[in-house]
This record gives C-alpha cells, structure tokens and sequence, in this order.
C-alpha cells in the first residue's frame, strides 16, 4: 500500500459519527500516533499503573514477567543475523527492498495472490485500522466477552457489542448476529485472546453467511501457530471473501519489540483501511521476519515448546486443585478463587507479574506461559500465594 486517500469529513458524519469523534480520527489522520496502543504490553503497563505494583518489574533481573503473552524464544538466529547486515543500512527507508520480499514471501507463504497482503508494524496497527475502516456508532465492532480488540473502536466512538463466549469458550458466533445482526465488523480472536480457544471454520462461516454483505469479518490470528488443530483464514481470503486476517510476528517468532505484522484481505478491503495510519515496518523488523519465515522448523519446533511447558504447568495446576482454561496458546486462564487484581498483586509481591483480569471473569487470571525455569518460579510463587 502506499498513497493514503485522506476520507472526509462528511464521510464521517454519514458513517453517524459526531463532529467530536470525527475530530478524535481526524488527529489519527494528520499525527499518525494518536490514538493509545492497544496491545497486550501497553494494557499490561495500564494495569500496572493502577495497581500498586508499578516499577516493580522495571530492570530486576529477579522478576517474572509473564504478563503480555510475549514468547522468551526470542527472535530467530538468522533474523538476529539478518538484522545485523541490515541495521547499517537503516539511514534508508528501504535499503534493498526488504520490506517487497517479506510481502512477497508472506504471499507466497500464505497461498494469497501478492495484492491481497499489507504489511505493518505488528497488528495493532492494523486492528486499529480495520475499526476506523469499517465501524461507526451505528455499525458496531462485535466480538466476544471476553476477548481483544475492542480498545481502538471504543475510542473512535464505534459501537462495540460484547457476547459472551460458549460453555466450551468458543465464540457464540450464532449469538453474536442476533446480539447485532447489522454490525460492520464480526471480530473472531482465533485462538481467542483470553481464553486460548479455538472457533472453527464452521462458526466463521456462519459469520459469513449471516452478516450484512458490506459487513467484514475480520479473524485475528496472533496465535494461531501455537496450536496444533487451528485452522488459518487464509484461504478464505484468496477465495475473496468479506474477510481480514490479521498476523503477528510478535509472539511465536519472539519480534514483539521489532515489530512486524500483516492484514490478509481482498484489495477493496486493504484500500479501505489504508488511510488510518502511516507506519512502516522498520527495516530491522522487515529482514528478521522474512529470515524468520524462510527457516521452516522456526513453527514447529517453537510450538512443541512451548506445549511441553505448557503442559508441565498444567499438571501442577491439576496437582494443586487449580481450574484452568485448557489454552491451545502461550498462555492460559486459571481460576484464583479471589479477586484476580488481589491475587496478581500477591504475585507481584513474589515477584511474579502476570497477566491481565477480565471484567467477565473477575476471579480468572491470565499468564504467560514463559520459560520451563519461569515457570517453576511462577510455581513456587503460586503455592506461596495460595497457601
Ligand atoms: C489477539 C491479539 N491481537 C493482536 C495483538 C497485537 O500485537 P502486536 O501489535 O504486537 O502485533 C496482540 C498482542 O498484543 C494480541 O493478543
């Protein structure tokens, strides 16, 4: 993508946006990084701020933090060469096209044809393009409670309608036309971003057929790799269908920090959400993702992983009588029987940061799963904190 066409502000005002939210997305038109970043670190911070535990976590090499869902593999061994060749290059905006290849590889990866694929600087920002793109006050952004995604279109002023999730945490995707058969966007987090859970092919469809025909469906994969039995949106993309897939290298190839992401969509779709932003992917993060996805045993290897880890920790969960939510992700729901900020802040206090609490689940909190060595810190913590 590269010229944005600035939308106007009659455009807005018929989309029933008021002349004050207008004037909110019009600063995200003309300063670029005005609207808050809503990822799972800066929400991380948020919740930190609030809670006494604030710099706790600052520059202690003996804290924790298995709070934002970041993966301690780190970057790839060849992305962290592939940065080093390019980072003297980096006074260019593009010293050798990489930011082309990485778009030609994703394509090439991901079986869509080269116009259906947009970099950016992780998927936040696209996310927060997709909400401007294709929600307004009166065609809401839809998505689970609880779930992810729904910051940036509650801050534009769109109408965000949260359905609860099923009894085995699957999105209740039936549930969500009837909550709003006339949305703009069916937002399905797969896995979902609390819960670790799966929604199949079928409930998207369901979506598909369903919604309104300029309505989208926008499926956010940030974790997909991570588990065994998900099945990509990708295809549904080259078939052409009312679909965004949103991707992130932040998490199973360890670059939250680098930055680099994708939207996969038809390029009616991408042409509509070009305007709402004017990020890069910096080159440092273009060549180490491309690097990233040329080693083919990067997903596999990194996925049983952190499935042996996960697995352990779930074990020690089942020894202690803990419930949790069976996550097929790096990260996982348990249930603490007590206010989730009190147990967070008992965590906190042995230096363990986790992560964020739900509304719809006050008593639920969820972790990280970090390093085997991590995790039996957490352990540790975890039976002081219960005893
Ligand atoms: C579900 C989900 N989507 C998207 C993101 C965006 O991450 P990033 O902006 O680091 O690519 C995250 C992580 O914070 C997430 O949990």
């Amino acid at each position: 993508m590269t010229t944005n066409t600035v939308p106007k502000a009659q455009e807005f005002l018929q989309r029933g946006f008021s002349r004050r939210q207008f004037g909110r997305i019009a600063t995200l038109l003309t300063a670029g990084a005005t609207m808050p970043f809503y990822n799972e670190f800066a929400m991380a911070q948020d919740a930190e701020r609030q809670s006494k535990r604030g710099n706790r976590r600052a520059n202690d090499p003996d804290v924790v933090r298995i709070s934002s869902n970041e993966n301690p593999m780190g970057p790839h061994p060849e992305g962290l060469d592939a940065i080093a060749k390019i980072a003297p290059h980096g006074w260019r905006y593009s010293p050798f096209g990489e930011g082309d290849d990485l778009l030609k590889m994703i394509a090439s990866v991901e079986g869509v044809p080269e116009d259906h694929v947009a970099t950016f600087a992780g998927s936040s920002d696209p996310l927060h393009r997709a909400s401007c793109a294709f929600t307004s006050p009166t065609r809401s952004w839809t998505m689970a409670n609880p779930g992810y995604g729904g910051g940036a279109p509650a801050f534009i002023g769109s109408k965000v309608t949260g359905v609860p999730l099923r009894p085995d945490y699957s999105h209740d995707v039936e549930a969500m036309i009837k909550a709003d058969p006339d949305a703009g966007t069916y937002y399905v987090c797969n896995p979902n971003n609390p819960s670790g859970t799966l929604t199949s092919r079928k409930d998207i469809e369901y979506l598909l057929a369903k919604k309104k025909p300029d309505a989208v469906v926008v499926v956010d994969e940030a974790y997909i790799h991570f588990s065994e039995n998900a099945q990509p949106s990708s295809d549904l993309v080259a078939a052409g269908k009312d679909v965004v897939v949103l991707r992130t290298f932040s998490k199973i190839y360890g670059m939250a920090g680098l930055r680099a992401g994708f939207a996969l969509g038809r390029p009616d779709l991408l042409r509509k959400m070009n305007p709402y932003g004017n990020g890069r992917v910096p080159v440092t993060g273009a060549a180490c993702a491309l690097a990233s996805l040329k080693v083919k045993s990067l997903v596999p290897e990194r996925r049983a992983l952190n499935k042996r880890i996960r697995e352990d920790t779930f074990a020690y969960l089942e020894k202690k009588n803990i419930k949790y939510i069976p996550s097929e992700t790096n990260f996982f729901m348990m249930e603490v029987g007590r206010p989730g900020a009190d147990f967070s802040q008992a965590m906190a206090d042995n230096k363990v940061i986790i992560g964020r609490i739900w509304p719809a689940w006050p008593t639920k909190v969820r972790v990280t799963v970090g390093t085997a060595e991590e995790m039996k810190k957490f352990q540790a913590a975890c039976d002081r904190v219960m005893s």
